[in-house]
């Protein structure tokens, strides 16, 4: 293993996974409207797995011998969106770091340890990006279209 390639890898995931916690719990400080409730949970539990993923990648940086970055990703200032906007920001946002991930597998091939948190940490992105497809993919209008 490249442990220098590895170490930037990981310290860029970290970077993205800060940068998620802090886009999801904004979305659940400015969402509004009739559907604000399970929003704001929704994006909240989003928030806790992406620093669950920081603190997963955090130790496993410093385990490996390497320094945890403190920086994030860049996150512009949404400004007013609506609901769907903010779903779709959040979904894009997901492929991006389940690419990045999948991407990355490549590198981590003989670490067994570190290849299964890989893995693991992409079956979650691939459940949120599965979550917020649902969200977007409103049945009631499908149902209303019959
Ligand atoms: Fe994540
Ligand atoms: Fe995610």
């Amino acid at each position: 293993m490249d442990k220098k390639k590895v170490l930037e890898a990981l310290n860029l995931d970290l970077e993205h996974e800060m940068s998620a916690m802090i886009r999801y719990l904004h979305h659940s400080f400015i969402v509004t409207g009739p559907l604000r409730g399970s929003l704001v949970s929704m994006f909240r539990t989003k928030a806790r797995d992406s620093m669950d993923h920081a603190i997963k990648l955090g130790e496993k940086i410093t385990a490996l011998g390497g320094h945890p970055s403190v920086k994030i990703q860049e996150i512009y200032e949404p400004g007013d969106q609506t609901i769907e906007e903010m779903l779709k920001e959040n979904l894009e946002c997901e492929r991006q770091h389940l690419e990045m991930y999948e991407k990355q597998l490549s590198i981590v091939q003989d670490n067994t340890p570190l290849r299964l948190m890989m893995e693991q940490v992409i079956v979650e992105e691939a459940a949120h990006i599965e979550d917020l497809e649902m969200y977007l993919c409103d049945s009631s209008k499908k149902m209303a279209k019959v």
